[in-house]
């Protein structure tokens, strides 16, 4: 019986060390461990012995279930270490990397320069206000004194919808429209920043579509002087005070008298090259007092009262800030130019 039990202990040894997979682990104990397994077996004939072998052949049985339970831990316990080494190689989870970087989005040139033109007229009391990029032939002309027949249309054609009479506005103007219909008859003080959209040919300062800031301040004797010094400290505190500005009288349906304002130019230094058309300045806005005509259209009688109105196109001044030499790379998507202003 004892060299019976040596025996089938040498067996199961060698058994358990040939089991690798958690099936065959299982496999063995049922047949050396289980309930019909050689071991139990063996026990079970421990009763046949005479009763004084008993006693010995009991200690070294349960010493060889001992020993043979203890293996089996061991061994079921390397393999679920080798299993779980395999799962990591194969997961490719490898917990030790470094994670993966988010990319951080960031406001494009365009918005950065419209919030900086809007923080400094909020310093000077204008408060924004916004309007649709859609007009009607009316807002965007009529009411700007330019009748269907008028000449200066011509310089501002634009993109007509399906709906009649309807466009994508061609500058901010119209907004001044909106803006004296809501508030009349109160004084006001408005910037109107926005999108507008030209049939235009699209060269290194001209695109089909660009923002555009308008500015409206109307109430009592209101004069050209404050349109000058409003403008003049709205360049020293976008630009720095030893930039230069020009004011050159121009001609705007909705504005008498009219001016244009031009910056020197950054890009040759004032020397001239084909961004400024080798004049050293470069147009930022259009600007003039409101037009009788354009107050008596939004309500507000000429004789009492009298406004100063702007137009400024915010690409055109980011291009003076920056050195850009050609608008076109504003909206080409190219992440190389607009990554530079993250
Ligand atoms: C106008 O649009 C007038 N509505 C401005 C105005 C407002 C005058 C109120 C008087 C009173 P103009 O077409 O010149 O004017 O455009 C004004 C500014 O918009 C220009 O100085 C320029 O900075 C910008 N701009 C005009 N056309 C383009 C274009 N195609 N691409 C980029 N910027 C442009």
């Amino acid at each position: 019986m004892l060299e019976q039990l040596q025996e089938l202990r040498a067996r199961a040894a060698r058994a358990l060390d040939e089991a690798v997979t958690a099936e065959q682990l299982e496999q063995w104990r049922q047949e050396y461990l289980g309930r019909r397994g050689a071991l139990t077996v063996a026990l079970r004939g421990l009763g046949q012995l005479p009763a004084d072998q008993r006693p010995a052949a009991g200690r070294i049985a349960n010493e060889v279930k001992t020993s043979l339970e203890q293996a089996y831990e061991a061994r079921a316990e390397a393999v679920r270490q080798a299993a779980l080494v395999e799962e990591l190689a194969r997961g490719a989870l490898d917990v030790r990397l470094p994670g993966r970087p988010q990319s951080v989005g960031y406001l494009h040139l365009s918005t950065q320069t419209l919030r900086e033109i809007q923080a400094i007229f909020s310093q000077m009391g204008f408060q924004v206000l916004r309007s649709g990029e859609v007009e009607d032939d009316a807002t965007n002309f009529q009411l700007l004194n330019m009748p269907p027949d008028h000449p200066a249309r011509d310089m501002w054609s634009t993109f007509y919808l399906n709906v009649p009479g309807l466009l994508l506005r061609t500058h901010t103007s119209p907004g001044q429209v909106h803006a004296m219909r809501r508030y009349h008859p109160e004084s006001i003080r408005v910037i109107l920043p926005g999108k507008c959209y030209r049939y235009e040919q699209v060269t290194q300062r001209h695109e089909f579509q660009f923002f555009q800031v308008e500015g409206l301040a109307l109430g009592h004797g209101i004069t050209m002087a404050d349109l000058k010094g409003t403008l003049v400290n709205f360049a020293r505190q976008m630009f720095g005070a030893e930039r230069r500005l020009r004011f050159r009288p121009s001609y705007f349906p909705f504005t008498e008298p009219s001016a244009e304002a031009d910056m020197d130019c950054i890009i040759c230094g004032s020397k001239g090259c084909p961004l400024c058309k080798y004049t050293g300045w470069l147009e930022i806005l259009g600007c003039g007092m409101v037009h009788p005509n354009v107050l008596r259209g939004g309500g507000y009688d000429p004789d009492e009262y009298s406004g100063f109105a702007f137009g400024m196109g915010p690409e055109r001044i980011a291009m003076l800030k920056h050195g850009i030499s050609d608008i076109r790379t504003f909206f080409a998507n190219d992440l190389r130019f607009l990554q530079q202003f993250a």
